[in-house]
């Protein structure tokens, strides 16, 4: 009996080392693997920019009047946000500017300018933009966000 009970114990004591044995091999594998990533000029991605990204691209779709289109209507993506005249233009009368400025890199603003503008509609001299720029309210967080990928583009 005893002797059952010391081999069941001694059986049980292999196993936690086996555990302890494997568990070692693996974390000494992860952490090879991490060290080989850290070597990897890689910047962990800017949340902020990410963000702003999104709004940029899937919400206010600044693209449509912002971005230079090629012959066939597609975007060139080399040229994204740098500006564009419009391909569209009001059936009736009223203040219309036919073209869309720049605003990779936000060439006009500084980050503090931007994020005012992009939540109140006003220009730094105080002047809005007339249509078909839409008057975006976009609250101070997204209007950061907005700015630091605008401002992470080329201009
Ligand atoms: C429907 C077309 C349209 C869309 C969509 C649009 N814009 Fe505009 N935007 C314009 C036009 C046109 C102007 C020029 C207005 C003027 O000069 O009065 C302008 C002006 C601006 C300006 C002012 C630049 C300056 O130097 O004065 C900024 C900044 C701007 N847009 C940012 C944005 C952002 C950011 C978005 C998306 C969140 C966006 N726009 C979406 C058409 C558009």
């Amino acid at each position: 009996m005893k002797i059952s009970l010391r081999s069941a114990s001694a059986q049980y004591l292999f196993a936690f080392l086996l555990g302890v044995t494997i568990a070692a091999t693996f974390a000494s594998a992860s952490r090879a693997s991490t060290t080989s990533g850290a070597s990897t000029p890689t910047s962990p991605p800017d949340a902020l920019v990410t963000r702003g990204r999104y709004l940029v691209e899937k919400v206010g779709m600044c693209a449509d009047c912002h971005s230079p289109r090629n012959e066939k209507g597609g975007f060139i993506h080399e040229r994204w946000l740098s500006g564009s005249p419009l391909g569209f233009a009001p059936t009736v009368p009223m203040p219309w500017i036919p073209f869309a400025p720049p605003i990779a890199g936000l060439p006009t603003m500084t980050d503090a300018q931007a994020i005012s503008f992009l939540q109140d509609g006003k220009r730094p001299d105080g002047s809005t933009p007339l249509p078909p720029m839409p008057a975006f309210r976009f609250n101070a967080e997204d209007a950061r966000a907005v700015t630091a990928y605008l401002k992470s583009l080329k201009s």
